[in-house]
């Protein structure tokens, strides 16, 4: 819901700003660690009281705006009790998270989720999210990551949506909207933070933190509209990124910032560093000392400064020396009390903070069956050779691999606050759904990383017995996630050999894949029988996993990043722009390939597999052209000549066969998840205009071309034959 701001509330914000001291108003703009109700108390307790001691005193004398990744509604409420009752001006704090995720129910990993391609199962998990967050004393998450990632060396990519912005727009909107509500000031809203702005994702290499390189045009195209699609949602915060731009660093950076965020787009939330990234202007080179740091940062639009203390420490000297002008700071605390006020927290500093609504377990079931289908819709089924899938429940399975049993490696990155006590494991998934006496072999085969002594004979006496093999391995959960970049993503060795020791047995294998990103797989496990994507899918694993393993759910979900051939092809990415040399058949060796490999996915952005039999019509348009301000129908029949019933994701994609910019190959424009039972079929249409065709342009403007343009609607990126059209010139 987009956000107006409140008559009232401007008058009280105005009368607060006339009786604050530069002290106090800075004070706002600090976001530090919560220590008064840590995530981790039992790490050094003695520490922890001491440093809740030291918060609380900053909390009185006005020195703290919000703070972060603490929980406890009862702490929160004394925190919030020091801030109203006992602080000079009794302005209330914000407090934060990195709830991602989940909270105590844990979901998908975003970029699992988005592979269901329903942005309203994303705005539903995340409005859990939010009950189960303010009811734990938090007003505010660092969420969504709406970062596009291109290149799947990159660990964070499983905090967003892949790398298509089209999907990206689609689940940025949906998570904020999910988050917040429809009203911004109920108790249960809790306040979205797109992050990290901007082009995190575009990282050299995909290494974390690494610098950024980047046109105009594949800056504002590819992006930036997941960030504008958040605000469009009512997003009313956002958060740097620690990278540079084109040698500027996002958190400095007075074009994205200032002429960008604020001129072009008229945001009116506040901006908060990611943590401590205007420290780090120094260490990039691009700010002298700390001082110099504070005044870049704040000069170029940053509101809030999170966890350095750069701003407690230099802004007031800054203010003083006129270096800073005092309405700017004005402006900036403005932003933040506004924000305060439009969660209704100076009517009711105690928002969200209530004790029993934090033990209130009433809300428990419904989210544990909301993360159970979430995390089904999220199972990507690449490959089902002689339709191995689904099992009968009579079949002899051996269970084999290091994620068969284990429960340490089920919720993915950035869950601080899940309860692991309701966690459900594979083998305790599979034995749910099997009847007593049902044969369930399981053996772990190796650990994560390492061989395990006679790992591999129990491995393989365990298939040799059974009439299937479910494999499960992939990354360990810490290989994704933030400063988790890699060079090969493929298993770890120990994994790999194990599967290759499983395979050779002859028993068919069904691969149960754990992964944080696109793998380039490899050998047996590239070569299985069956694979199922499972991602890290939270709390209810097992019972997700069980539920496509024996056909209760059809897997439904598509990948929403391409899985390539060999590492070595990263960046890789299904909407890349056209070549001069295409791998065509007719070119001679002196074209866009590898030596080792075609310049294709294994398997494309899109795909995946139904228990359903899917057939695409041809496609069609209504109409050879489409006039400047017209519309047109792009349509297709689909039908479902399997037996089963099932979801379709049905994919639009376009293509603009000339540009002033060299244009992608394809992009998507549209999709939609349709329900087929078994020998029906619908028309699919999607409607275009001229908007779904713009760009940015050789100019710099953002706009559509006339001329000829590909429509495809299809089961993937990498499928279908297109339709063609012409958008016409204005009359
Ligand atoms: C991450 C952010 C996160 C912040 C606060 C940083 O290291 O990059 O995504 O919100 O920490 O925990």
């Amino acid at each position: 819901m987009p956000y107006e701001a409140n008559p009232a509330d401007d008058a009280r914000i105005e009368s607060l700003l006339a009786r604050m001291t530069v002290e106090e108003k800075v004070g706002q703009l600090g976001v530090f660690a919560d220590m008064v109700r840590p995530f981790a108390p039992d790490v050094n307790p003695e520490a922890n009281v001491r440093n809740a001691a030291e918060v609380l005193e900053q909390v009185r004398a006005g020195r703290v705006g919000a703070l972060f990744n603490g929980v406890g509604a009862a702490q929160g409420r004394q925190i919030q009790r020091v801030a109203v009752e006992e602080s000079r001006l009794g302005i209330p704090v914000l407090l934060a998270a990195d709830v991602i995720h989940g909270m105590r129910t844990v979901f998908p990993i975003p970029l699992g989720e988005a592979a269901s391609f329903e942005p309203e199962l994303a705005e539903r998990t995340a409005r859990a999210t939010a009950v189960e967050a303010t009811a734990a004393g938090l007003h505010w998450t660092f969420a969504p990551a709406v970062d596009i990632a291109r290149d799947q060396r990159w660990g964070r990519g499983a905090e967003g949506a892949g790398e298509d912005t089209f999907l990206g727009c689609a689940f940025a909107a949906a998570r904020v909207r999910g988050f917040q509500g429809e009203d911004l000031r109920a108790h249960d809203s809790l306040l979205a933070t797109p992050k990290h702005f901007a082009a995190y994702g575009a990282v050299a290499a995909g290494m974390d933190y690494n610098y950024v390189e980047i046109s105009e045009g594949t800056l504002r195209d590819v992006h930036l509209p997941p960030f504008k699609a958040a605000f469009d949602a009512g997003a009313l915060a956002v958060m740097t990124a620690f990278n540079d731009i084109n040698g500027v660093p996002a958190s400095a950076n007075r074009a994205l910032l200032g002429d960008l965020l604020r001129g072009e787009w008229g945001f009116p939330g506040v901006v908060v560093s990611d943590y401590t990234a205007d420290m780090e202007l120094v260490a990039h080179g691009y700010a002298a000392d700390a001082r110099d740091a504070t005044l870049r940062a704040f000069d170029a639009g940053l509101d809030m400064s999170m966890q350095s203390g750069f701003y407690a420490a230099h802004l007031p000297a800054l203010v003083e020396s006129g270096e800073v002008p005092m309405a700017m700071l004005d402006e900036a605390v403005r932003r933040v009390l506004s924000v305060k006020a439009a969660i209704g927290l100076l009517d009711d500093p105690y928002r969200s903070l209530d004790p029993a609504r934090e033990t209130d377990a009433s809300q428990r079931e419904a989210h544990e069956a909301l993360a159970r289908d979430a995390a089904r819709r999220s199972i990507v089924l690449l490959k089902n050779k002689g339709d191995l899938l689904p099992l009968r429940r009579d079949a002899r399975i051996a269970l084999v691999g290091p994620f068969a049993r284990d429960r340490d490696n089920l919720e993915g990155c950035w869950t601080l606050f899940g309860d692991r006590s309701r966690y459900v494991n594979v083998e305790q998934g599979l034995r749910a759904a099997l009847a007593d006496g049902a044969v369930l072999d399981v053996v772990d085969g190796c650990a994560m990383e390492a061989e395990l002594e006679g790992g591999i004979e129990a491995a393989v006496a365990a298939a040799r017995g059974a009439d299937v093999v479910l494999l499960a391995v992939g990354e360990p959960q810490r290989y994704s996630g933030e400063a988790q970049s890699r060079t090969r993503i493929e298993l770890p060795p120990a994994q790999q050999a194990l599967a290759e020791a499983v395979a050779a047995t002859g028993t068919p294998v069904v691969v149960l894949l754990r992964n944080g990103r696109a793998l380039a797989l490899q050998g047996a496990v590239r070569d299985a029988q069956a694979i199922l994507v499972t991602w890290f899918l939270g709390s209810q694993t097992g019972h997700a996993v069980a539920d496509v393993v024996f056909g209760d759910f059809s897997p439904s979900a598509r990948l929403p990043v391409s899985f390539p051939h060999d590492s070595g092809q990263q960046p890789f990415f299904y909407n890349h722009p056209r070549t001069g040399r295409p791998e065509t058949p007719e070119m001679s060796e002196f074209k866009a390939r590898w030596r080792e490999h075609p310049n294709t996915a294994l398997y494309p952005f899109g795909h995946g597999l139904t228990y359903g039999r899917v057939e695409y019509g041809a496609t069609t348009v209504a109409a050879p052209a489409l006039a400047w301000d017209g519309t047109l129908r792009v349509c297709a029949t689909v039908r479902n000549d399997g037996v089963r019933a099932t979801e379709e994701v049905v994919q639009l994609y376009l293509h603009d066969r000339v540009g002033s910019r060299v244009r992608p190959v394809r992009e998507l424009k549209g999709f939609r998840k349709v329900l087929l039972q078994p020998g029906q079929s619908l028309e699919v249409a999607f409607e275009l205009s001229r908007a779904d065709l713009a760009f940015t342009r050789a100019d710099g403007t953002h706009g559509a071309e006339p001329g000829a343009f590909d429509a495809w609607i299809a089961p993937s990126s990498a499928t279908g034959k297109p339709a063609r059209f012409e958008l016409l010139p204005p009359a």
